[in-house]
């Protein structure tokens, strides 16, 4: 029986990436609220699956089925999957040229809120949430006047990902290597936005390495990606067992 209302569900998902198939048949779900971590070695296809779910072109889906909210999101545009409530910020985000941040992030929370049936923010009152919101982040105001990411440090393109996050309030944020290059408060702030977001009923699909990050967002389900499959299913324990005896171990028992 089910418990909780499925947000995301993937069934057998197959992705190819150039000539390769990364993703054999990955299956999940996610329910409304909950917040699952996926762990796995580098180059097991963690961010393929983020990037195959959010509509990338270069990442072909050969095989299976996914759905947000009961809606086929694999028949969707990139966009539409955007207006249906889905976020994923980059592992590595990109710099867009002449295009000022304020007015990036603007207009993706314009086209979600008109998705919702909400009426658009205009520059003045969008200014005050982005300014709010980017004091919580610890991100300097300058920075919303700024093209996006350009001259952004590291751990400033990561923030900035959370302050789109934080005004954009998705119903299911993918979440790649979000902690990689964020200082310790810019990690507190991650943790409280998660929590904040997730008592909201946004679900989270959290990549992360850092067992201390997976440990403070307190998942519902741990899962380790390998060989194309969800290949372990778990609670914080199987990560706390990877960061001890690490990847190798459960597809290759170590003989003494
Ligand atoms: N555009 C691409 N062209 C060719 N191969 C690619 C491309 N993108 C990804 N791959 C390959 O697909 C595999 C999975 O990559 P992916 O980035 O999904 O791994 P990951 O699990 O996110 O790793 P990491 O922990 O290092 O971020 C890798 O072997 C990678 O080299
Ligand atoms: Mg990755």
């Amino acid at each position: 029986m089910k418990t909780a209302e499925t947000l995301l569900s993937v069934e057998d998902l197959a992705v190819e990436v150039g000539e390769r198939e990364v993703l054999a048949s990955v299956s999940l779900e996610i329910p409304r609220g909950r917040l699952a971590v996926l762990m796995g070695a580098n180059g097991s296809g963690k961010s393929t699956l983020g990037l195959a779910l959010a509509g990338h072109p270069r990442y072909r889906v050969t095989g299976g089925r996914a759905t947000l909210a009961g809606r086929d999101l694999l028949a969707m545009n990139v966009e539409e999957r955007a207006r249906a409530g889905l976020f994923l910020s980059f592992q590595a985000p990109p710099d867009i040229a002449g295009v000022k941040n304020n007015l990036f992030i603007r207009t993706a929370v314009n086209a979600v809120r008109e998705a919702r049936g909400e009426a658009p923010l205009d520059a003045f009152d969008f200014l005050g949430e982005a300014r709010g919101a980017a004091g919580r982040l610890g991100l300097p105001e300058a920075m919303l006047a700024r093209p996006v990411n350009d001259g952004f440090s590291g751990g400033e393109r990561k923030r900035n990902e959370l302050l789109q996050l934080a005004l954009l309030r998705p119903r299911l944020a993918i979440l790649d290597e979000i902690d990689s290059g964020m200082d310790v408060d810019g990690l507190r702030a991650l943790v409280l936005l998660v929590a904040q977001l997730r008592a909201q009923g946004t679900s989270f699909l959290v990549v992360s390495h850092y067992l201390q990050l997976i440990e403070s967002l307190e998942p519902d389900t741990v899962m380790r990606l390998d060989q194309g499959c969800i290949a372990e299913h778990g609670d914080l324990s199987l990560a706390r067992e990877i960061a001890r005896t690490g990847f190798a171990r459960a597809s290759e028992p170590v003989e003494v």
